[in-house]
């Protein structure tokens, strides 16, 4: 089942989410309906919250990475076998050089914005089968678990940018929670008029 994919202005992304517990209803079809929802919206990262769930659950998936010629061979090689499910995750370090990266969010359609991270992350959490993993990622998978992380706190990446560049895109985002402008893939916008 593909989800509606809830827009910027909805409180359910300002959420810190709850963690879960294996017997959480339905969890299996709850990870493949995120699947499916996030490949719907050509997404490689989604997070509980961007559905409406306030819970400590997101979704990547970066194989189609694999032919980017623009990225190094390195992190081609990481990121062609990029798919994972995290429960409850919990940063333990993040290290390095702040570097840029231009993203977006399933959540604010056609806003992208370069935005600065660490380059490494220590994460732990659980998978699908609530076995838990400690484990440190770099580059650009370390960036699509920065920003997924990040959603699951209630924080997203238009937060991180400098005060005038929120200035900038103020309207547009207001635009985005009225659904004047629209993701080519089903939301929920928070401030739509509804159709009598
Ligand atoms: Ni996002």
């Amino acid at each position: 089942m593909i989800y509606p994919i809830v827009a910027f202005g909805d409180p359910v992304l300002r959420k810190c989410a709850a963690p879960i517990q294996a017997n959480y209803p339905d969890l299996k079809q709850l990870i493949e309906d995120m699947f499916e929802t996030m490949y719907g919206a050509s997404g490689i990262g989604l997070a509980a919250p961007q559905i409406g769930l306030p819970i400590r659950l997101f979704i990547v998936d970066a194989t189609p990475f694999e032919d980017d010629e623009d990225l190094s061979q390195e992190d081609r090689d990481v990121l062609k076998t990029f798919k994972r499910v995290f429960i409850n995750a919990q940063i333990i370090e993040e290290s390095g050089d702040e570097w840029s990266f231009n993203e977006g969010c399933l959540s604010i359609p056609e806003i992208r914005e370069d935005v600065f991270r660490k380059e490494h992350v220590t994460l732990q959490y659980l998978d699908e089968s609530f076995t838990p993993h400690s484990e440190t990622f770099s580059g650009i998978a370390a960036r699509i678990i920065q920003h997924e992380y990040d959603h699951i706190d209630g924080v997203l990446f238009t937060d991180k940018l400098s005060s005038l560049k929120k200035r900038m895109i103020k309207g547009k985002l207001t635009q985005i929670s009225k659904g004047l402008i629209r993701g080519d893939y089903r939301m929920k916008y928070p401030l739509a008029k509804k159709k009598r």
